[in-house]
């Protein structure tokens, strides 16, 4: 039983499926067990004085280790690392092939964790619009008191010259570029290899900084999408969704470079930001099975946006394949699949979405998405009742659309519980 990347004996690198059943983990440092315990400890034993003062000064970047010379890295307390954290960060970096995970306490944590961390007062950030209602609220009301300025872009075909001409009116001033693709609860597609080209040739960064692309990859990551093999260079997560895939705990994550994850990671220490370790091993328990669920997911959710899209009381439906040209193309270029996640307008208003929302009964009315089981709710006036209508508008929010989470229920059960409640409104 290998806990390694690589065969021992031929080399060749693991799938990240494999992996995600026993990399990182030794069992015989724990007697053996083939499943990593849950190290409900706060703190952790040093042999010596040295030993302790190595690890402190490592922790906090105060000395570089060097990977030659110089012993492992050990554990300190659980809120600087653990070994569940550890092991859950280490299996995460293999989905999108980064050097390096961080897990936080939620997505929100991880996102703002980040934001602090990497842009100083002062910097400014250019974020496509709409993100997710949390991180909308943080640009909007906390980010100007920390005098950052929020630059909003409109999501989708004509992103990156938006930022293009941002990035040329703001020369110096621009730290980061924060992108949601697909975005919630729209599916809008941004391309972010433009973006990351558009960053290289007119942006210029503040002194002695580089520009960084940070994208929320929670709607299609990590399976179908790997931001950093596109060129960003940080991808963000709320792994309350499908990274823990059964609605039973709140997580976040960040997947890049050991140099900006070290950044972060003394952020994440100091805030107290970081995931608990019973979360943590719920969240490697549910890796194992990433895969197997998202692509189950998917398989229903291409057949429900077929049926949504013919029913005559559904005006549009807001997934892959049934955007328009330009999106479509973003999609296949980008992306390896088309998730589970759909958006779509019943013909009316609030009143007629309300009428599908409460009419169903195997799909639950609750906000959050990437579980086992369906759920359906109202962006407007639940997931991101915080935007203006301005805001709603230029996003495409509008109040006849409803947004599907597909889980693993039968596709037949799922199919006649929509279709029954959309028939009402014939
Ligand atoms: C796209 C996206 N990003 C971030 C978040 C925030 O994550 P959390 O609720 O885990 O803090 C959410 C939550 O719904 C989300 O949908």
């Amino acid at each position: 039983m290998s806990h390694h990347r690589h065969s021992a004996r031929t080399g060749r690198p693991f799938d990240p499926q494999t992996l995600m059943m026993g990399y990182g983990y030794d069992p015989f440092l724990s007697e053996g067990s083939v499943k990593p315990p849950v190290f409900l400890t706060s703190t952790f034993a040093f042999r010596n004085s040295a030993e302790g003062k190595r690890y402190f000064e490592w922790a906090y970047g105060l000395k570089e280790r060097d990977p030659s010379r110089d012993p492992e890295m050990g554990l300190i307390y659980s809120r600087l690392n653990n070994p569940d954290l550890e092991i859950l960060e280490n299996r995460l970096a293999c989905w999108e092939g980064a050097e390096q995970g961080l897990v936080f306490s939620s997505g929100m944590s991880a996102i703002t964790t980040t934001l602090l961390s990497l842009v100083a007062p002062g910097q400014e950030i250019i974020s496509t619009n709409p993100v997710y209602g949390g991180t909308d609220f943080y640009f909007e009301h906390i980010c100007p008191r920390w005098n950052t300025p929020v630059h909003r872009v409109r999501a989708g075909t004509d992103a990156a010259a938006q930022v293009e001409k941002l990035l040329r009116e703001r020369p110096g001033r621009v730290r980061l570029v924060y992108v949601e693709s697909p975005s919630n609860p729209t599916n809008c597609m941004t391309d972010l290899a433009a973006l990351r080209e558009v960053i290289q040739r007119v942006g210029t960064p503040p002194e002695g900084q580089e520009i960084l692309l940070v994208v929320d990859n929670t709607f299609l990551g990590p399976l179908f999408q790997q931001p950093l093999q596109c060129g960003a260079d940080l991808s963000v997560y709320s792994a309350t969704k499908f990274l823990g895939g059964h609605s039973d705990l709140v997580a976040g994550a960040l997947l890049g470079s050991s140099r900006l994850l070290q950044e972060v990671g003394v952020y994440r220490t100091i805030l107290g930001t970081m995931a608990e370790p019973f979360t943590c091993w719920l969240l490697l328990r549910s890796l194992e099975t990433l895969s197997v669920r998202m692509e189950k997911q998917q398989e229903t959710a291409l057949h429900l946006a077929r049926m949504l899209a013919a029913h005559p009381a559904v005006a549009r439906v807001y997934y892959p394949g049934h955007l328009d040209e330009a999106q479509n193309a973003i999609w296949s270029r980008q992306c390896q699949g088309s998730g589970s996640l759909i958006s779509f307008d019943v013909k009316g208003g609030e009143a007629e979405a309300f009428r599908v929302l409460d009419a169903v009964e195997i799909c639950k009315l609750a906000v959050s998405l990437g579980g086992t089981e369906s759920l359906v709710e109202h962006p407007s006036t639940m997931t991101h009742s915080d935007l203006d209508d301005e805001t709603k508008a230029m996003a495409g929010i509008g109040p006849a659309m409803i947004r599907l989470s597909v889980g693993l229920e039968a596709v037949v059960d799922l199919e006649a519980d929509l279709r029954g409640a959309l028939d009402m409104l014939l």
